[in-house]
């Protein structure tokens, strides 16, 4: 077995692996959309400059016969933090041909993706993955919960005074688009901040519908994505600025009233819709969603706002299998609305977790209380307690682009 980055020649091998290992998500999924980018023939510099930056990116593990058996991905981007951004690495691609199943390959190339990310300065990692429980070994943990309101269209009549203006969602108001969808964001740890060209991408690939309301200064306050399917709207993608706009969206909605019954709308677990409505007998679907990863605890850390005053030590021991540099023990102080974490060899730890807690509780995923409560961590000093559970407190969550 040789682990190593992939060159240009081994393009064919691994566009063949991605067909063989992702037959269902041809040119919808992100490992087509990835494929495709390591696929691209180089026709002039810039191309070439781009295909040789997407191969410093990719892990693939060549069998002692000359084959790529395994292939790992990391998709560098941005994601909203706790009011500012952050690097993160997506994980994607991952896949192994049948022969070389079971052989450890694929684990591997996972810890040399968290060596890549550590090495290039990245903290947050985030996957969609096809099991919690594979990837969970390797320190990922869900990160996303997402509620299906399935609502009546007779309940969006509350919203009739709610008249907006609505446009479809041309090419022309990308920017404006990703500017609503970036603000929107920007209230969720982890969501990925993008720009117009992307914005394009994820809509046309998907095959979606896309209609926006305009703001009282013309420009486009609110915009959703949306399927009419079997009598139904089905929308995931729900963006707005205030409530104003979100409420004419709701109106906009029910004036499908004549094509479809009931409005099937996936939102973050801490959205509010729901509260909106008169009626609460809503069926509600609660789906777990993508999976999160500290890559680097004294990054993440120093990357939380916190509470103004709160002023204190606690120390806390971490284990990482696949991250040398997260294991041990942390002196964490917070001061000044900010976290530092210095390693310690000294002192007895307070409590003592393993990174994949450690990483819900930096994404806000779960709270410090939340996790002390039903035993996911241990305490040892109760003292330091009060303050942890004030520094960890539960945030909203939401990823909407998988890759
Ligand atoms: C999932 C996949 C990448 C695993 O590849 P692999 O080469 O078998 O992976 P490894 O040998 O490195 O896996 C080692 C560990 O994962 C476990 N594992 C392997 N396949 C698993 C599965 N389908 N479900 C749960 N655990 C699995 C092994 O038991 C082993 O655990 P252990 O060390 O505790 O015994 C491979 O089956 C594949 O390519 N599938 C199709 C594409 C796919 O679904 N990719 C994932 C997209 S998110």
């Amino acid at each position: 077995m040789s682990f190593r980055f992939a060159r240009a020649e081994d393009k064919q091998s691994i566009m063949e692996m991605m067909a063989y290992c992702f037959p269902d998500y041809q040119n919808t999924a992100p490992e087509s959309r990835m494929a495709e980018s390591v696929q691209v023939e180089p026709e002039n510099e810039e191309r070439r400059k781009a295909s040789e930056e997407v191969l410093r990116w990719v892990l693939v593990n060549e069998e002692a016969n000359g084959k790529i058996g395994q292939h790992v991905m990391i998709v560098p981007l941005t994601v909203h933090f706790d009011g500012g951004t952050l690097p993160m690495g997506g994980i994607g691609g991952v896949a192994s041909l049948p022969e070389y199943r079971y052989g450890g390959g694929v684990m591997e190339l996972m810890r040399q993706s968290l060596q890549v990310m550590h090495d290039r300065g990245i903290p947050l990692s985030e996957l969609a993955p096809f099991s919690y429980e594979f990837y969970r070994k390797c320190g990922w943990e869900c990160g996303f919960r997402w509620h299906e309101l399935s609502i009546p269209m007779k309940e969006l009549t509350l919203f009739k005074a709610d008249k907006g203006t609505f446009v479809p969602l041309t090419d022309a108001l990308m920017e404006q688009a990703a500017d609503v969808r970036n603000l929107h964001g920007s209230h969720f740890n982890g969501a990925e901040q993008i720009d117009a060209g992307k914005m394009k991408d994820s809509f046309q690939e998907k095959g979606l519908l896309g209609y926006g309301v305009l703001g009282g200064d013309g420009r486009l306050s609110g915009y959703a994505l949306y399927k009419l399917k079997e009598h139904a709207i089905h929308c995931r993608d729900f963006f707005y600025r205030d409530i104003t706009a979100k409420r004419q969206l709701l109106h906009f909605f029910n004036r499908h009233n004549s094509q479809a019954e009931i409005l099937r709308l996936t939102v973050p677990e801490t959205d509010t819709t729901q509260h909106l409505l008169g009626n609460q007998y809503l069926d509600v679907k609660s789906q777990s969603g993508m999976m999160v990863r500290v890559v680097e605890v004294r990054q993440a850390l120093a990357a939380m706002r916190i509470g103004a005053a709160l002023t204190g030590t606690f120390v806390m021991q971490v284990s990482d299998e696949m991250a040398p540099w997260n294991r041990g023990n942390w002196l964490v102080t917070a001061s000044n609305g900010h976290l530092d974490a210095v390693r310690t060899e000294e002192k007895e730890p307070d409590c003592v977790m393993a990174i994949q807690r450690l990483s819900q509780l930096v994404y806000g995923f779960l709270s410090g209380q939340d996790v002390a409560e039903s035993g996911m961590m241990t305490w040892r000093t109760e003292a330091a307690r009060p303050l942890f559970d004030k520094v960890f407190q539960k945030r909203p969550t939401a990823q909407w682009i998988p890759f």
